[in-house]
């Protein structure tokens, strides 16, 4: 197998090509200036050939990421799979408002026609349950709890957990679980893209202990900084801010400090300053059942 790195993935994808003992291959897209893009193969792919390209930043790369799985093909891959750490669109997971599209259906059903696997880790499953209903092929999703666990176990003593509105749940509850630590989670309200309200049940009981908030996803960061805000005040002391994808618009990470966050890490599934903990070992253990030529 060859592993290539859409643009912004070289580091990944060097880590995960090292951890399979797989060879890398080069490509190169190119932007011209009516925003088309030309896509190369430097390498000529073997029988499998695995793109790494997190999805942070979905619509500029969708259209060159399925223009280099076909190049793939057309140049002698048998078969091509994706390793997504970061999963886009699947937060529209319903018809929020009439006359939207479902789009992570759509984008799931989109890269299922593509690609022959994917891997990714924690995908914004909600209202649908299983990533196998978007995505019909073969695929691996890595949970990123075990690894915050181990991370929160070494660096926070006495946590409890808190998830910055409902949807947080599944990820809070994991987390606390492996930890064996309370945890609760706030109710938010969104008001605009860049607007949330929040609101905490009474945590007068664990006062003692050191807030930790845990989300799935990152962007604007108004979810978290709203938590930040009544958390700090509810246990009287700044929370870490932990978030399995660092999706960070611009000023995020300025918000949650600013809102009283005492620090900000993420997983590497997007590349980013605050990536504290390494998925990279977990998506390479996934990768390799998925072979059917091998490494
Ligand atoms: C939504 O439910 C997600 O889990 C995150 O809470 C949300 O995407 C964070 O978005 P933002 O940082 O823009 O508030």
């Amino acid at each position: 197998m060859r592993i290539y790195a859409c643009p912004g993935n070289e580091t990944q994808a060097h880590a995960l090509a090292k951890a399979l003992g797989a060879m890398q291959g080069g490509l190169d897209w190119h932007r011209f200036p009516d925003g088309e893009t030309r896509v190369r193969i430097d390498t000529l792919p073997r029988d499998e050939a695995c793109l790494m390209c997190t999805l942070a930043d979905p619509d500029p790369q969708l259209l060159p990421l399925l223009l280099t799985a076909a190049a793939l093909r057309e140049q002698g891959a048998a078969r091509v799979g994706l390793v997504a750490p970061y999963l886009a669109y699947m937060r529209q997971d319903r018809s929020f408002h009439p006359g939207e599209a479902v789009s992570a259906r759509h984008f799931g059903a989109l890269l299922g026609v593509h690609f022959d696997w994917l891997v990714t880790v924690d995908p914004h499953l909600h209202r649908i349950a299983r990533l196998a209903d978007v995505f019909p092929r073969p695929h691996r999703v890595l949970h990123a709890a075990p690894l915050l666990t181990d991370w929160i176990r070494k660096n926070v003593p006495q946590p409890f957990l808190v998830g910055p509105d409902a949807e947080s749940a599944q990820w809070v509850s994991a987390v606390a679980a492996g930890l064996g630590a309370p945890w609760t989670h706030l109710v938010k309200r969104r008001l605009g893209d860049r607007e949330v309200q929040v609101t905490l049940e009474d945590t007068s009981a664990a006062r003692d202990r050191r807030p930790v908030l845990v989300d799935d996803i990152i962007s604007s960061g108004h979810t978290m900084a709203e938590a930040v805000r009544h958390v700090r005040s509810a246990f009287g002391r700044p929370p870490v801010c932990i978030g399995v994808h660092a999706l960070f618009a611009p000023q995020a990470r300025d918000l949650l400090l600013e809102a009283g966050a005492s620090q900000v890490l993420t997983c590497n599934t997007v590349p980013d300053a605050s990536n504290a903990v390494d998925v990279l070992p977990d998506i390479a253990a996934a990768v390799r059942p998925l072979l059917q030529a091998g490494v």
